[in-house]
């Protein structure tokens, strides 16, 4: 990789932001924060952030602005050695926000269909206990309910029902999907076809980041 060291993925829901983070940060040592992920600990945990959280995310909705600032602020102020944003900033108002806490050098926008989307999350798979992503359609573990990796429970996240998938589907392309145009005018998006296999969608960004 190049001088590229504060990066953020942009893509609707199930376009593989988190397939490709997890190949990225193993191979460039970045720090990982997906909004996603910090705040489904939350609602693990059952903490009162988890608790404001739990029913825009159960619906597809985005959380307010205000709350994911918040969370991220000072996680991206403390990742010295670079940072991977996977799922944020998803508004305009988040991305006006992450300018006065830090530059971007590179924004990976995956396209997918919505289509391609809703065959992909129903099929969708999460390790409890490492994290793993499996695909049962694409990607598929040899037993359906167990991790190959750490031998833990797999599972259907909440949010990954068909009425709820297009739902965020819908909320992507309203809210998210204006910050292409945004991070174009700013010369720093590259753009990838998420339909290809994970492979070659790593290998593309790969040498989009030279
Ligand atoms: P979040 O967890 O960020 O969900 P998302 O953006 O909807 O994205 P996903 O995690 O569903 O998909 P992904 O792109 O990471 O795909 P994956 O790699 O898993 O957010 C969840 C919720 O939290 C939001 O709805 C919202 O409520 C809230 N939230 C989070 N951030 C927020 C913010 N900034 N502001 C406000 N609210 C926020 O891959 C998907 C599947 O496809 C897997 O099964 C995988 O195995 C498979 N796959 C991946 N790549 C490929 C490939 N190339 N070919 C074939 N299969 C593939």
């Amino acid at each position: 990789m190049g001088s590229a060291k504060r990066i953020a993925l942009l893509g609707p829901p199930g376009a593989g932001k988190g397939t490709l983070a997890k190949r990225m940060i193993e191979t460039w040592g970045l720090e990982h924060l997906s909004t996603g992920d910090i705040l489904r600990d939350e609602v693990a945990r059952g903490t009162d952030l988890g608790l404001k959280a739990k029913g825009a995310m159960d619906a597809g909705e985005l959380v307010s602005d205000d709350i994911i600032i918040n969370m991220i602020r000072g996680r991206i102020e403390s990742a010295s050695q670079g940072f991977l944003l996977d799922g944020f900033p998803r508004t305009v108002a988040q991305a006006e926000a992450l300018a006065d806490i830090s530059e971007l050098d590179a924004v990976i926008s995956i396209a997918l269909s919505r289509d391609e989307v809703v065959a992909r999350l129903t099929a969708r798979r999460v390790c409890g206990q490492c994290g793993r992503i499996y695909n049962l359609a694409f990607q598929p573990p040899a037993d359906p309910t167990v991790c190959d990796a750490c031998g833990g429970d797999l599972t259907q996240r909440d949010d990954d029902k068909e009425e709820v998938i297009s739902n965020r589907y819908d909320v992507y392309a309203e809210s998210t999907a204006p910050l292409i145009d945004f991070y174009r005018g700013h010369g720093i998006l590259h753009e990838v076809d998420g339909s290809k296999g994970s492979a070659i969608v790593f290998e593309a960004v790969t040498e989009l980041l030279g």
